[in-house]
Order: structure tokens, then sequence, then C-alpha cells
């Protein structure tokens, strides 16, 4: 029988980019996902730490520490290292970039320290880009490159955001929602809102106090809300929520439909989606008329909520597509450029640090 040739699509990898590895890290606002060059996707987890009060020093991190939050014993407490795009806690930024690294390093044993790159939100300013960059630096990189997340998204989408016609993508995460069009490799406008995913679970947890009589934590809220968007069969679907009855003050457990929850986000959903209108209708009429033709890319987590891409498509006038993977286009293009920075060097937020000698001569 004959065999089936099969063509290497791999890069070809010089000497220099044996000597160390190469990350990707999407640092998000709700969840954190690393790459690891060669690997595949090695953390995807909640960004949320358990701290210790007294030594100040992280025990728990990821999907573990968010189960724990509202449960932690004294000596204990939760820390959220990221708030809206910035670095929230400096020292345990840096302590939990330092797991990866130190992960990334047990999976992968290199001679030298790794290459990183980081996607940062559009609109944080050089200060907070730099910090998140000293951040990364001290828990042990050798090169570290920041870039906006958008960009990094559309790379990893694999947009031809080098040709002058413009492309759009929205990017609905935990803390923000951002919306941003690329075209020539550069950002040409931008908008970003502190209402997306986290401000749905306020919602939810607002609405189920004086609409169901029960409070609930946000982390309920949170996996409430993802589970009625990932399992729903249809509106009258009924998730058991527990909580504290408001009136009597006890523990209690309620059945909501998976209706109730949609109700209860339509504000915060509704004002991204006038925020994202109002960005359309003030672009130049060139990039709209390229936007009838290149269409929308929605990401982030948002962009898994039922309808919404639709409701937004219908709002906007703009096709809208949602990748196979929203959550996992950022970290995608931070590790494509990793994989060769001096390529993507134009995309970078600040100055390069580094040795330009040693990766000029990788071969991507
Ligand atoms: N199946 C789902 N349906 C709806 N929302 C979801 C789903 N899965 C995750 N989410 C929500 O997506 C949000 C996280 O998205 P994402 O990972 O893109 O955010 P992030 O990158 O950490 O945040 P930011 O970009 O604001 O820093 C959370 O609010 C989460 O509740
Ligand atoms: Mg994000």
């Amino acid at each position: 029988m004959a065999k089936k040739l099969r063509k290497n699509t791999k890069p070809k990898k010089n000497f220099f980019s044996l000597l160390s590895n190469k990350i990707g890290i999407d640092f998000g606002t709700a969840t954190t996902c690393v790459y690891l060059d060669g690997k595949g996707i090695i953390f995807s987890e909640p960004s949320y730490v358990i701290l210790n009060k007294k030594t100040k020093i992280i025990e728990i991190i990821g999907r573990k520490a968010h189960e724990m939050l509202g449960r932690t014993p004294e000596h204990l407490e939760v820390v959220h290292p990221m708030k809206n795009g910035v670095i929230a806690d400096f020292e345990v930024s840096e302590q939990f970039i330092k797991n990866f690294l130190n992960k990334a390093e047990e999976i992968s044993p290199k001679i030298l320290s790794p290459v990183v790159v980081v996607g940062v939100p559009s609109d944080i300013g050089i200060m907070d880009a730099e910090s998140v960059k000293d951040a990364v630096m001290n828990a042990g990189a050798r090169e570290v490159y920041i870039v906006y997340e958008p960009i990094a998204a559309a790379l990893g989408l694999e947009l031809p955001i080098e040709k002058e016609r413009a492309h759009m993508i929205v990017d609905i995460g935990g803390g923000t929602s951002d919306t941003v069009v690329l075209a020539s490799n550069g950002i040409v406008a931008s908008s970003s809102l502190t209402v997306a995913g986290d401000k749905c679970n306020e919602y939810i947890q607002k609405k189920m106090k004086t609409e169901k009589n029960i409070n609930i934590g946000l982390r309920t809220a949170e996996i409430l809300k993802v589970s009625v968007f990932s399992e729903q069969k249809d509106t009258k679907t009924k998730f058991r929520v527990h909580g504290i009855d408001t009136s009597s003050g006890l523990p209690i457990s309620i059945l909501v439909e998976s209706k109730d929850i949609f109700s209860f986000i339509e504000k915060p959903l509704k004002d991204i989606i006038i925020s994202v209108k109002e960005f359309v209708k003030q672009l130049p009429t060139e990039i709209a008329g390229d936007l009838v033709l290149s269409g929308t890319y929605l990401v982030g987590g948002g962009a898994l909520i039922p309808g919404f891409a639709k409701k937004l498509s219908d709002v906007i006038g703009i096709n809208i597509t949602v990748p196979e993977n929203p959550i996992k286009a950022v970290v995608e293009g931070t590790i494509k450029i990793a994989r060769n920075p001096k390529k993507y060097s134009h995309f970078f937020v600040e100055e390069v640090t580094g040795n330009w000698k040693k990766i000029e001569e990788e071969e991507v």
C-alpha cells in the first residue's frame, strides 16, 4: 500500500532558538493563558491566587484559588493580580508569572532563561505596560516584549493586518470590552469600556437579590452564568443556585430558568452594544467601507454568550465571525511573536529589552 507523504510544515529551528524557551502570555483580568512553544498551552485558568498573609508567598494558583473565593481560612487571602487590565499587585504578579516560567522550565529545561511576550489591553498607558514588563523581567525572563491584546488576537487569527484594508476586532473579556480597528500594521482606532464579563456577574448577583430574594457570591454568579451559556438547551432550562435567603438570613437553594439569567445581564450587554455602535459611527468613511468587506471578529469569553454575536451584528450592520476558540486568540498571537520578535517589533508597546543579536539569527 502506498504511504502518504506528509509535508513537514514545522519551522526550522536554529541553534539559538534551542537554548531558551519561547513563552506567550495573555495575562487577563479573568483568565490567564500561557503558551509554551513546542508544547502548547500549559496554563489556562482564572487569574487568582491564594496568598499566605504572613509569608506573602503564593500557596495556590488558578482554578483552585478561584474556588476558594469567599471561603478562605484566616491566614490566607485571595488576590486578583490583574484588575481592568492593569497590574493591581506588583509583587503577587511577579510571583504569579514566575510560577509559569518555572513550569515551562520543568517541562522543557533550557540553558538560557525564556523570551516572553505578554498581551496587554489596548488602552493602557506606557507606565502600566512598563510595570507588566518589569514584573516579567523580575520573574526571570531574558527578554520581554509587550503587545496590545487586539494586535495579538489579530495575529492569532491570522488576519492580514499588514494590508491597507481595515479589520476590526471586538474583545469582550472579564474586565474590559475592547474594540479596535487595525490596518497597515497598526491600530487605526480603538475604544475600551469597563463593562464585560465581571460586570455581568455583578448584575446577576444584584438581580438575584432583588428579584429572587437570594444573596449569592460573585463566584456563584460566574458559575451560574457560564453554566447557563454553555449548557442551556432552551430558555426554560433550570439551574440550581445556593445562597442565603434575604429575609430569613438562612441558607437556601432555588431553581432559576436560563431566561432569567439572560434578562439579568441585558443591561450590561446593551451597554457594550451601544458602545461598539458609537465607535463604528465615528469611523472615517474609507474604514467603514472596508469593514463591510472584511467584517468583524468577536473574541474573548463574551463571544461565547449565545446569540450575542448576531445581536451585535444586527445593530452595527457588519458581519461578525466568532473563531473556534475565541478565548485563545490573544495567547496564540503572543506565541507567534515570541517565536520571532524581530518580525513583529513594530508592534511592541515600548522599547525592546534584551539582546537583539541572538534573535537576529533566528529563522522562523
Ligand atoms: N461559555 C461562556 N459564556 C459566556 N461567558 C463566558 C463563557 N466562558 C467564559 N466566559 C466569561 O468570559 C470572561 C473571561 O473572558 P476572557 O478570558 O476573554 O477574559 P480576560 O482576557 O481574562 O479579561 P480581560 O481581557 O478583560 O483582561 C469571564 O467573565 C467569563 O465569565
Ligand atoms: Mg483578554
